[in-house]
């Protein structure tokens, strides 16, 4: 098992993210209202709209307009050579596309090289964890976002999960590779790639009858939804490492968010809505996020496909009881009921009374107080967890998609 490699952890870490930004949702009408203040912000002031009906008026129109000229295929074709940041766009798109991406790729001021340097540092220290967090805790989380988990079920990518995680992976590796927003890294393509994915899905899922079916809004993906998902990422990883007590020094913690900010800003978000500090996050999570978790039939069958995923890999570490009892232990009995995830006494027994004191031993502050045997299954556990969607995180193009999921 030692045999994982930093660039292994990296990929599985991008993989796992990645899943976290599958799902999103919730009646739109039991939303409390916005009060979160612009002022906390990284751009410091903004309008003030209430996000939920703000969407991406940049690139839905002209994404629109590409699915109605039937410009998809060939979008889709040119764009498979562009894959590096600092790479030129080919040649041959129209151009309004070419205008709208010259535009979205650029970085914006407020980009923080050293930060960026401080976060790759935490990305590969912490790449275990960080698989861990973002498969079960943001992963799992997003099937209990009902506007999310019924987007993605009711899209094109929904009828073939794997290969949609695949894609959504993408995001989640590049963000934590060592070069992701360098010249050569990728994350700026995929975040400009994928804005334009989420526009083509404004577009087409409200033409979907099984969507109209079951939603209860006009438009998904709302830069309120946005955020909700985002914080399912971040936010939810923070919290989780703050609660087990893993020692991380602040400029790494700021590092990281500020990481994912400019992921945010890459993804269309408007700067307004994007918090500046964790403090900000966190009451921004707690006003968007925590409110609107909920089971919906979609999320339960997403939720299956994930728990499903590990025993391919692996029929015993990471068989689907011992990933429920994990997801268990990271989201609380409330979700795992929404889930419709069993109760694994031994597991879940041995995860309450011994994860905590494992991580602490990990860390090298406290001795384990556990059998020897606990303690290198739970060291075995977090690097197959690890590994679980490495198979997966081969090159892919992320594609704009021209219908919805058939049935
Ligand atoms: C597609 C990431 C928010 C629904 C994608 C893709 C990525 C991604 C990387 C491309 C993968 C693919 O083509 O399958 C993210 C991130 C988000 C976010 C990082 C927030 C920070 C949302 C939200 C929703 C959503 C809020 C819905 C409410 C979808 C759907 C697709 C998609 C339906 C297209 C799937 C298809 O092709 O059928 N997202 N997403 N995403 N995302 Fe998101």
């Amino acid at each position: 098992m030692d045999k994982l490699n930093r660039r292994n952890v990296l990929r599985a870490g991008g993989a796992l993210g990645a899943i976290g930004a599958l799902s999103l949702a919730t009646p739109a009408q039991a939303r409390p209202l916005w009060t979160w203040s612009a002022r906390g912000s990284v751009a410091g002031t903004g309008a003030g709209l209430d996000p939920r009906w703000v969407w991406d008026e940049e690139a839905d129109p002209l994404v629109a307009s590409l699915l109605d000229r039937g410009d998809v295929p060939k979008v889709n074709e040119l764009l498979r050579t562009w894959t590096k940041n600092s790479q030129p766009l080919p040649d041959g798109l129209p151009t309004d596309l070419r205008d709208f991406m010259e535009h979205a790729r650029r970085m914006p001021s407020w980009a923080d090289q050293e930060k960026l340097a401080t976060a790759v540092e935490f990305n590969e220290k912490r790449g275990l964890y960080l698989g861990v967090l973002y498969g079960l805790a943001s992963g799992m989380m997003s099937t209990v976002i009902p506007k999310e988990a019924r987007a993605v079920y009711y899209s094109q990518g929904g009828a073939d999960m794997k290969d949609r995680i695949s894609k959504t992976a993408k995001l989640g590796y590049d963000i934590g590779s060592r070069n992701a927003y360098e010249p050569d890294g990728e994350m700026i393509v995929t975040c400009v790639k994928t804005r334009l994915v989420h526009a083509a899905v404004r577009h087409l899922l409200p033409q979907s009858q099984y969507w109209q079916g079951a939603a209860d809004e006009e438009i998904p993906i709302s830069q309120a939804d946005m955020m909700v998902t985002w914080h399912s990422l971040p936010t939810t990883v923070m919290q989780k490492l703050t609660a087990w007590e893993v020692p991380i020094p602040d400029a790494e913690s700021e590092a990281f968010l500020h990481s994912w900010q400019l992921g945010a800003h890459m993804l269309g978000i408007k700067d307004e809505y994007i918090p500046a500090s964790w403090s900000e996050a966190n009451s921004q999570a707690k006003q968007v996020l925590d409110p609107i978790l909920a089971p919906t039939p979609e999320g339960i069958k997403l939720a299956d496909i994930l728990l499903s995923l590990g025993a391919e890999v692996d029929g015993g570490i990471l068989s689907k009881p011992i990933l429920g009892s994990f997801t268990r232990f990271m989201l609380g009995d409330e979700i795992a009921g929404w889930l419709q995830i069993p109760r694994e006494p031994l597991w879940d027994t041995l995860l309450n009374t011994f994860w905590g004191p494992f991580i602490l031993a990990r860390e090298g502050l406290l001795p384990f107080p556990g059998a020897k045997e606990t303690y290198w299954l739970f060291e075995e556990f977090i690097r197959q967890a690890a590994l679980i969607y490495l198979s997966e995180a081969r090159p892919i193009s992320i594609e704009i998609p021209q219908t919805n999921r058939p049935s």
